[in-house]
This record gives C-alpha cells, sequence and structure tokens, in this order.
C-alpha cells in the first residue's frame, strides 16, 4: 500500500526542506514551497499552529514580530486578521543579497492552501508547535489530513517535541506515523548531555536500546538537533544505534555542504535543510 511505501522509503535518504527551501524564498511561504517541490524534495516540512478562529497555518514562531509585519501572539489573531500581513518583506530586509520583490507581501499559508496546492504530489513532515499554545490542534490537524486523504496515501508524517502531542494524534488515528524530536544540549555544569523536555529523557550518551525501544512504540523515527553553541551534542554511534531499533534519525537544520557530507557518511537516514537543492546535489 501507499502507507506501506511512505514506511520503506524511510530506510532510504529523505531530503527534508525546512519551512520550504527558506534559504531562498521566505520560511514557509508558497515561494519557498514551490522552489523546494521543483527540486525534488522529498518532504515539505512545516510548523503547524492555530488561528483563534480554529484555522491551521503554517508559521514558525508563536510571535508575528521575527517573520511578519504583525505583533504579538500568533493564536490571538483571526485567519483573517493574519491573511492582510506581510510575511515576506523581512526576507528581503534580512538577506539583501536575495531580495525579490515578488515576496512582498506574502500571505500566511492555511494547511489547506498548501494541499490545495501541491496534494498527493508532495510528502509533507508536519510539527505539531508549542502544542501547549496551541490546544486543540491534533484534532484539528488529523481532521484536515483525513479530509484530504493525505494518511492512507502515505503524504504525510507528524513531527513534535511533546511526546504527548504526538500521542494525542495516535489516539486520534494510530495510522499516521509519527516522528519524536529531541533536543538535546550539553549540561554547563558536568557536560553530560542533557535532553530538553520532550518526554525522551536520557541524553545521547547514556540513550539505551530501552530507550529509543520506548520510541519504537510509538513514532517511526527521531528528529534530533546535531550542534549545540558550536558543540557536537551527537555522534554516529548514536544514530547507529538508533537505526539497530528500527529508528531512522533525521537531523535538523544543516546547511552547509560539508556538515552535510560528515553526517551522510555517518549514514544518517535524512536532513531537514533550508538549501534541499545542495543536499540533493551532493546525494545525486
Ligand atoms: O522540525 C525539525 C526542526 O524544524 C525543529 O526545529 O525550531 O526549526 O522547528 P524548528
Ligand atoms: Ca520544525
Amino acid at each position: 500500500s501507499p502507507l506501506e511505501q511512505q514506511l520503506k522509503d524511510l530506510d532510504s535518504f529523505q531530503v527534508i526542506a525546512h519551512r520550504g527551501a527558506s534559504g531562498h524564498a521566505p520560511e514557509s511561504s508558497m515561494a519557498a514551497l514551490e522552489l523546494a517541490h521543483e527540486w525534488g524534495a522529498d518532504y515539505l516540512e512545516l510548523d503547524i499552529q492555530m488561528t483563534s478562529d480554529g484555522e491551521l497555518v503554517a508559521f514558525h514562531d508563536d510571535t508575528l514580530e521575527r517573520t511578519s509585519n504583525g505583533e504579538g501572539h500568533i493564536n490571538d489573531y483571526t485567519l483573517a486578521e493574519l491573511k492582510d500581513l506581510d510575511t515576506g518583506s523581512w526576507f528581503n530586509d534580512a538577506y539583501p543579497d536575495q531580495v525579490d520583490d515578488a515576496f512582498v507581501g506574502a500571505e500566511i499559508l492555511t494547511l489547506e492552501e498548501i494541499f490545495n496546492r501541491f496534494g498527493q504530489d508532495a510528502r509533507y513532515y508536519l510539527e505539531t508547535k508549542s502544542p501547549q499554545l496551541n490546544p486543540g490542534v491534533e484534532a484539528a490537524l488529523v481532521k484536515r489530513l483525513e479530509a484530504f486523504d493525505m494518511i492512507d496515501t502515505g503524504r504525510v508524517l507528524i513531527q513534535s517535541f511533546a511526546q504527548e502531542s504526538l500521542l494525542t494524534i495516535h489516539e486520534l488515528n494510530d495510522k499516521i506515523p509519527l516522528i519524536q524530536l529531541v533536543w538535546y544540549y550539553p549540561s554547563e555544569e558536568d557536560d553530560e548531555r542533557l535532553v530538553e523536555w520532550t518526554g525522551v529523557t536520557p541524553g545521547p550518551q547514556e540513550i539505551t536500546d530501552e530507550d529509543f525501544q520506548a520510541v519504537a512504540e510509538y513514532a517511526v523515527g527521531m528528529g534530533t538537533n546535531f550542534i549545540y553553541e558550536g558543540e557536537e551534542v551527537i555522534d554516529a554511534a548514536f544514530i547507529q544505534k538508533a537505526q539497530e531499533n528500527g529508528l531512522p534519525v533525521h537531523i535538523y537544520t544543516i546547511n552547509e555542504t560539508d556538515e552535510m557530507q560528515r553526517l551522510l557518511d555517518w549514514g544518517v537516514s535524512g536532513l531537514f535543510t533550508d538549501y534541499p537543492d545542495r543536499l540533493i546535489k551532493l546525494t545525486e
């Protein structure tokens, strides 16, 4: 079945376009998604948040300031209010060498708009972002995935840092493949590797087969950072151990070619990148 095929594809290397080709166009904009799709990324990665009137939109930050001309918390606004914002001009200001007038006035996108554009021609790697700020986001998301027939057709992965959010998704529909995100950092005191609250407690140096198996109970893979403040927090052994426990490892967010190559040499299962073009070139 297409869903089985999607799971099988996770055994080979996956190019995950982080917020679209967000190194080339404003993150989570149609322009960024179009580029990633055109270049043949395996997944379009998007962070999903909920508006005050219950619509789902693709937007990373909890607040509007960095990537729009609005201010305050995204979930305090209706979709109509958010649609009036310009989510493209900030990119031209931030990246003067990549200015494109077409980005000016880019609208925040609903998940429906994205599905209507790419439909069954793409795969989507959707994050329930800040679930504590977006109560009900899981039910709203599953409803839309079912309405657009994205699950049985093997089109979607759901990722979250919050284990609880992933478990809620599975209560609603246990066929949806899940990715557990973790965020590792070295503690300043004893330099042991710790993990920020996700529900997966041990750090990468201490994690056991049993810990990986506990994740494999509900998830089909893990997503982790690579670097924290200049220091590498995972190594090739972590990736191998996860894989031996049936968990492919996808690493975020890798933009430099030399880092991509090192992680490829380590046998990583996929990379989140703002530059899917660079990564595709490297894997060809
Ligand atoms: O979802 C993987 C990666 O995107 C997690 O970090 O902050 O970019 O959503 P963030
Ligand atoms: Ca994300």
